[in-house]
């Protein structure tokens, strides 16, 4: 018997689109799936005033392919030296939804993060003012604290007495692959909400690590040990409305990801409603995929849940789904879950 499954047309609330060339081959395998998405602004350099937001929103826009129902929705990229009025005001106009705190160092394209915390406070109390939420990259990035710990030891130095300083404020902590992160997050009220990768609900770090090091499952953060993840699966199919998907899709071409310094990012734009569909039918939660991929999302960003649909059908076969995205400086991998899927979109 055919199974299928219809919901709302879902969004991504944390995606990577880069530019130019890049950009034009991976804007397709996003918009074909997707509503909406949260557009990191993590570019070279990056998306740090009002002005380069709307700019990048019409590359985007330009690059978008005909009759594609799909809005970018910008961020900003939180800097020690951002215009407090510059971000209120691309906000209130609806240019951006978001704004982005990478602390320094903590992943690609992040060295104009912040480094005190301090310096941005007045910032931070601005936003939670207006109401426009932080997206929080959660790593400390200093060299003592182990790689696997940083997003437990972010929550409690810098997350918590964050929030707890400064109530209100509306705070996303991006991608998270801890139970720690599925609890804080569980507890918190609703200011606070919780994004997860797609690829983090897959592989644990023994995925990275056997049997020969696989540079396309490496991403920051860096997936964790196995309890970890059963957490996250935990929470992403519960339904509870602190938890979306925020795909992480990161493109790298491939050879820097093949390499003796290989660059963080999974590309799951491709792929990922056909794996989410795997994923909750085999934690007996196909009801909950359009809380987590069509709901909970709309819902914390005060925004309406699409009006179109995505139907996904079970299939006899497994499917075939492209192993690699061309672009003109070489291909990008897309994530392999290493067993096979029979859900697609229909
Ligand atoms: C992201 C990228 O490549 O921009 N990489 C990643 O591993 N997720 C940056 C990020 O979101 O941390
Ligand atoms: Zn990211």
């Amino acid at each position: 018997m055919t199974q299928t499954l219809t919901i709302p047309r879902p969004d991504d609330w944390h995606l990577h689109l880069r530019d130019g060339d890049m950009l034009a081959a991976v804007l397709p395998e996003t918009s074909r799936d997707f509503g909406r998405a949260i557009i990191m602004p993590n570019l070279v350099p990056p998306v740090v005033t009002g002005d380069q937001a709307r700019a990048y929103r019409d590359r985007i826009l330009a690059a978008l392919p005909e009759g594609d129902d799909f809005t970018p929705l910008m961020t900003l990229y939180l800097t020690e030296d951002t215009d407090p009025n510059d971000l209120a005001a691309a906000f209130e106009s609806g240019l951006i939804r978001a704004v982005k705190l990478y602390p320094a160092g903590a992943t690609t394209n992040s060295a104009s993060g912040v480094r005190n915390f301090e310096n941005v406070r007045p910032i931070l109390e601005r936003m939670a003012e207006i109401g426009c939420p932080l997206c929080v990259h959660g790593e400390v990035t200093t060299a003592d604290v182990d790689i696997f710990d940083r997003e437990a030891v972010f929550i409690d130095t810098v997350l918590d007495p964050l929030r707890r300083s400064i109530p209100g404020l509306r705070v996303v902590m991006e991608h998270i692959t801890t139970k720690d992160g599925v609890d804080y997050a569980m507890a918190g009220d609703d200011t606070l909400g919780a994004t997860i990768t797609t690829h983090h609900l897959i592989i644990n770090r023994n995925h990275i690590l056997v049997g020969g090091i696989k540079p396309h499952y490496y991403c920051l953060p860096v997936a964790k040990r196995e309890t970890h993840r059963l957490a996250l699966r935990a929470a992403a199919t519960s339904g509870n409305k602190r938890f979306f998907l925020g795909t992480d899709s990161a493109p790298h071409l491939d050879h820097l990801k093949e390499h003796a310094c290989g660059c963080a990012g999974c590309f799951t734009a491709t792929n990922t409603m056909p794996l989410l569909a795997h994923v909750f039918e085999e934690e007996n939660a196909l009801q909950n995929l359009a809380a987590f991929a069509s709901q909970n999302g709309p819902a914390f960003y005060g925004l309406p849940v699409n009006t179109a649909t995505m139907t996904l059908t079970k299939q006899d076969a497994p499917v075939a789904f492209p192993n690699k995205i061309p672009t003109p400086n070489g291909p990008v991998t897309v994530f392999d879950p290493g067993y096979p899927v029979y859900w697609n979109v229909t």
